[in-house]
């Protein structure tokens, strides 16, 4: 072997001999390294739990001897204390928690998470439903006190959610308020635009978090209620429809804004009208958030002055799930005068007669059958109106005394 290292041509060919040669050499004394290793490793580890037995029996005997004396020595006698820190019981408690209102979810990552939906259909644990206020704001909302008083005594059977788009109005809702700390991660609406069924989108993902909540209403900062909780709740747990405002509508305002481009995704015929004040349950709340089909469409052909919040759900409620929806609003509000924008009631408007009036409406039907209630919600109120509805509707309405 050393004359052939001397030739120089064959110089590299040698080398890789060598190595050749020596390879299962490096290879065995790389195993019995490791052998050697694993033995030593094997080894301590039989000798450390052996020793720990013995400890064990060791303190086992001496106090089966201690009990036979009964000595008085009993402080050195102490069980075998972990030294592990206490078990944290991991149940079901911890995930059936809803993240922080004000968490850090980008919209995608969002609503992914809340579509997830249990393929088991019963809940392993007691709950009890409840309905989830969705206020969709530009600054706080004014009539907070109605809504107030409205809620009291009826916690645990609702959770309110704020998503106000304008940022830089940053004034905060008292601490006794259920609307304080309620805000969702909010981005800018523009009234009309696609980023509306956005900003609706946002909403009932942060509500469909919280596996409690059942129905989901839509709100503004001028709507109201018309009747107390305990009606409202059991109006919306009870009803076997849901309550997305669809019809059909020849002209400008109606057809008119279909652009062809949607075909074949939604064909003219398919086209719908509606107010943007839904109420829905979960299953259908869950299906708005993950389509994408019809989104996208209403994302690409239906911006600004087509104004997307008025078609997108009562388009698409209609085309996926007709048989469910209601086909009306339970939120009431005035067109008759005509105009971009309806009926707006000031102070002087707010009377008994009048909300009475809304209250009794019984043109409607609820599951199937004619009933006295129409309309649970009713708008536009301004901050003007707020003194004379704290004034008459608790009372009117019966709202729980506080
Ligand atoms: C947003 O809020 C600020 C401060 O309250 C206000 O000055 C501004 O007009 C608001 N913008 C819109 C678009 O409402
Ligand atoms: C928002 O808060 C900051 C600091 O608290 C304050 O300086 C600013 O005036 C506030 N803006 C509005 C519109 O209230
Ligand atoms: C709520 O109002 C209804 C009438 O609309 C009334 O019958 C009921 O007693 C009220 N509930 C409570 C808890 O006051
Ligand atoms: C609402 O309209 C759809 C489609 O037109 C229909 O299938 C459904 O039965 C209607 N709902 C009610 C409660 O009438
Ligand atoms: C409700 O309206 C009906 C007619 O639509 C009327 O007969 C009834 O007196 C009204 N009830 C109240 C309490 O105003």
């Amino acid at each position: 072997m050393k004359n052939n290292n001397n030739h120089h041509n064959n110089h590299f060919s040698m080398i890789s001999l060598f190595k050749f040669f020596n390879a299962p050499l490096h290879l065995i004394n790389l195993l019995s390294i490791l052998l050697f290793f694993a033995f030593g490793l094997c080894f301590g580890i039989i000798l450390s739990f052996h020793l720990k037995n013995v400890s064990f029996n060791l303190q086992f005997t001496q106090f089966s001897l201690s009990t036979i004396t009964s000595a008085a020595s009993s402080a050195i006698i102490t069980p075998p204390q972990s030294t592990a820190p206490p078990a944290v019981k991991v149940g079901l408690k911890n995930y059936l928690n809803p993240p922080e209102l004000m968490h850090d979810m980008s919209d995608e990552e969002l609503l992914w998470r809340a579509s997830m939906v249990p393929k088991v259909a019963d809940y392993p644990y007691k709950r009890i439903p409840k309905v989830a206020f969705m206020f969709l704001t530009k600054g706080p909302v004014v009539l907070s006190p109605v809504w107030d008083r409205f809620f009291a005594g009826n916690k645990g059977y609702y959770n309110v959610y704020v998503h106000r788009s304008n940022s830089t109005s940053n004034a905060t809702e008292p601490e006794d308020s259920v609307f304080h700390g309620r805000r969702i991660p909010s981005k800018d609406v523009e009234w009309g635009k696609v980023n509306m069924i956005e900003a609706e989108r946002r909403l009932l993902a942060n509500a469909l978090l919280d596996f409690s909540n059942e129905r989901f209403v839509l709100l503004s900062d001028a709507c109201i209620p018309l009747f107390n909780f305990s009606t409202v709740y059991s109006y919306l747990i009870n009803s076997k429809h849901n309550f997305v405002e669809s019809y059909d509508l020849e002209g400008p305002v109606g057809r008119g804004r279909y652009s062809p481009k949607m075909a074949p995704t939604v064909e003219i015929d398919e086209w719908r009208k509606g107010s943007q004040w839904f109420e829905m349950d979960r299953e259908l709340a869950t299906e708005v958030i993950s389509d994408t089909m019809y989104f996208s469409v209403f994302h690409d052909y239906c911006d600004g002055q087509c104004y997307a919040d008025e078609h997108y759900l009562p388009t698409f409620v209609t085309k996926r799930f007709a048989e469910t929806n209601a086909n009306r609003t339970l939120t009431f509000v005035d067109w008759a005068k005509g105009g971009p924008h309806p009926t707006k009631y000031t102070r002087n408007d707010v009377t008994e007669e009048f909300l009475e009036k809304l209250r009794n409406d019984t043109s409607c039907e609820y599951n199937g059958k004619p009933n006295g209630i129409c309309h649970l919600f009713a708008r536009k109120f301004t901050s003007h109106a707020l003194d004379r509805l704290l004034r008459i509707a608790p009372r009117l309405m019966q709202f729980n005394e506080l």
